[in-house]
């Protein structure tokens, strides 16, 4: 090994020898919130190993995801979740092909965590390195059980964004509309809070629902105007209204009812604007993606819209619709057949619209 080189020329070296090697199994690392998470990837698309380690218990004694408790725990997590993955996949550091890794966005000090552990590797094995956008990786989720060809549009609802994506060559993206305020996810969990309803919010709200009736309360609906832009904020301040008047009023809260008739607003909104979208770009596929795709009313709707408006809705299963690695590997696989790589300055950037990866 030429050591005298620097990273990049070895890497580049390697890189134009090693594009042809077949299969393509990437290392993909992430640590943007509350999950520490490694996967190896073959081709985009197939899933030798997927290892998660949740922090949800530790943050729910807080209510919330707390930032520095999250570093600290990636930071003790990160080493043991790689090697599981590779041990899991039967991989070697000569197996691999690249290692890639969420730098952005996400908790700053928790993206670091999983950056450095990523350049490290890179650096250590001569591997190329592949910085993934967080939302990125959301989006390509469904490439592991489907194929998506652009034009698509793509709606992305976590705990942190939601936007409306229009990608029409792959790993390029234009952003249609985002929340001006809270994430839809966010206002699932904020609200889930008031309620007593624990971390996360938007299962605990979903089973909540089941119960209740989505009429019996008449929450807000911020459309503004015909723009792709979403507000959660006075839809949450609604709901937390309500719950203040009863208590001050010693009224019982129907705790059903109210989850009931928050989600039924959530869900019109996101459904509403997406039609927008759709109608509007004349696009054919629609990718739902995010922790919050994993709301079966969300799911269900979703795709009663798409059938009525004649559109391939593509959803990811369950498990790949909160945070995880396996998206990342499937998001990276893209640079990789372009060939294109970081070197060892890439950096956490806590904010980063996915037009600007
Ligand atoms: O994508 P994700 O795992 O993390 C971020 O990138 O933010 O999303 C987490 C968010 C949380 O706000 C959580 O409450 C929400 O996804 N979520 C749901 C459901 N499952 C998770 N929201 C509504 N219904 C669900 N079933
Ligand atoms: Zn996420």
């Amino acid at each position: 090994m030429a050591f005298h080189l620097s990273y990049r020329e070895r890497v580049t070296r390697l890189t134009k020898l090693d594009r042809t090697k077949r299969p393509v199994d990437i290392l993909a690392i992430e640590s943007s919130c509350d999950e520490t998470a490694a996967a190896i990837i073959r081709d985009g698309q197939t899933v030798l190993s997927s290892v998660i380690a949740s922090q949800i218990e530790t943050h729910q004694r807080y209510g919330g995801v707390v930032p520095e408790v999250a570093s600290r725990a990636h930071v003790e997590e990160i080493i043991a979740v790689i090697d599981e993955a590779m041990l899991k996949a039967q991989a070697t550091w000569e197996s691999l092909s690249a290692i890639a890794v969420t730098y952005a966005p996400g908790l700053i000090g928790a993206l670091f965590v999983g950056v450095t552990a990523a350049k490290s590797l890179a650096l250590a094995h001569d591997l190329p390195l592949i910085g993934v956008h967080h939302l990125a990786g959301h989006l390509y989720a469904s490439m592991i059980d489907d194929t998506i060809e652009p034009a698509f549009l793509a709606l992305i609802v976590s705990g942190g964004h939601t936007e409306l994506v229009l990608c029409e060559e792959h790993g390029r993206f234009e952003r249609l509309g985002h929340t001006r305020d809270d994430a839809a996810g966010e206002a699932f969990d904020k609200v889930a809070r008031a309620m007593g309803l624990g971390y996360p919010g938007g299962p605990a709200i979903a089973k909540a629902a089941l119960q209740g009736d989505e009429t019996s309360i008449a929450l807000p609906r911020a459309m503004l105007d015909d723009s792709y832009d979403f507000s959660f904020s006075g839809l949450k301040s609604a709901v937390l209204l309500h719950l203040d008047k009863a208590k001050k009023a010693s009224r019982p809260v129907a705790i059903a009812d109210v989850a009931a008739s928050f989600q039924r607003a959530v869900v019109d909104v996101l459904l509403a604007k997406t039609a927008l979208a759709i109608q509007r770009t004349g696009v054919k596929t629609l990718v739902l993606a995010g922790g919050v795709a994993a709301n079966s009313t969300l799911r269900a709707e979703l795709l009663q819209l798409c059938e009525e408006l004649g559109v391939r809705a593509v959803i990811p299963p369950l498990w790949l619709c909160t945070d995880n690695a396996t998206m990342i590997g499937a998001a990276a696989y893209f640079r990789y057949q372009k060939g294109e790589f970081d070197d060892l300055d890439l950096t956490a950037k806590a904010n980063l619209p996915i037009d600007q990866w």
